[in-house]
């Protein structure tokens, strides 16, 4: 008889709220996100995208057209309608946080993960496609530290943080999977 499968091994670890990435543009909240959701057999979701399809337009269009402060109302909408649901692997925008109420519903109804890195990273993973608006007017590596060092207080308010300059998505999965495994063993999952 075959062993229980990857998938069904998670299981057990009995995810009981959303998880919801953060941390700045570049840190891989889309792809580590999509990768944790399928081996803890979660849906997945993406904030961004999710705001688009509501919107009909791309995040970089809806910031042309609307300004930013549309976008931020969308995005908090959207959020609070993804976390009202049953357990999800949530990605973020890098600028969620920065929304009082989005940072309390994400406290009160998740469990948080800075997905963090260095600038450096960011900028390389950032930059490999011209979809940002906030990296359109000026130097990538300027926009990116600015806005992290505005950020951090923020994302460290997250239930826990992985780095993830070293090793790549895969190896920030795994790290998100053990810690998750250890605090669920702990029953400190928050
Ligand atoms: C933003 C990050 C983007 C997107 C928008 C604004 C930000 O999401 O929400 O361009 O303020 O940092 P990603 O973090 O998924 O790139």
């Amino acid at each position: 008889m075959p062993g229980p499968s990857r998938k069904s091994s998670q299981r057990p670890l009995k995810i009981d709220r959303p998880i919801a990435l953060v941390g700045m543009m570049g840190a891989g909240k889309t792809t580590v996100g999509r990768r944790l959701a399928s081996a803890l057999d979660l849906p997945f979701h993406d904030a961004d995208a999710e705001i688009e399809a509501a919107a009909g337009m791309t995040v970089a269009e809806l910031f042309e057209r609307h300004g930013e402060e549309s976008f931020r109302r969308g995005e908090a909408q959207v959020i609070e309608r993804l976390l009202s649901g049953p357990p999800i692997v949530l990605a973020t925008g890098g600028g969620a946080l920065v929304n009082e109420k989005t940072r309390a519903l994400i406290a009160e109804r998740a469990i948080s993960v800075w997905i963090r890195a260095e600038v450096e990273t960011l900028v390389k993973r950032a930059t490999k496609r011209a979809v940002r608006p906030l990296l359109k007017n000026g130097d990538p590596h300027e926009i990116i530290s600015g806005l992290l060092a505005r950020r951090e207080q923020f994302y460290e308010t997250a239930t826990f943080i992985v780095d993830s300059n070293i090793g790549g998505h895969a190896r920030t999965v795994k790290t998100i999977i053990a810690e998750l495994t250890r605090r669920c063993a702990g029953e400190d999952a928050r």
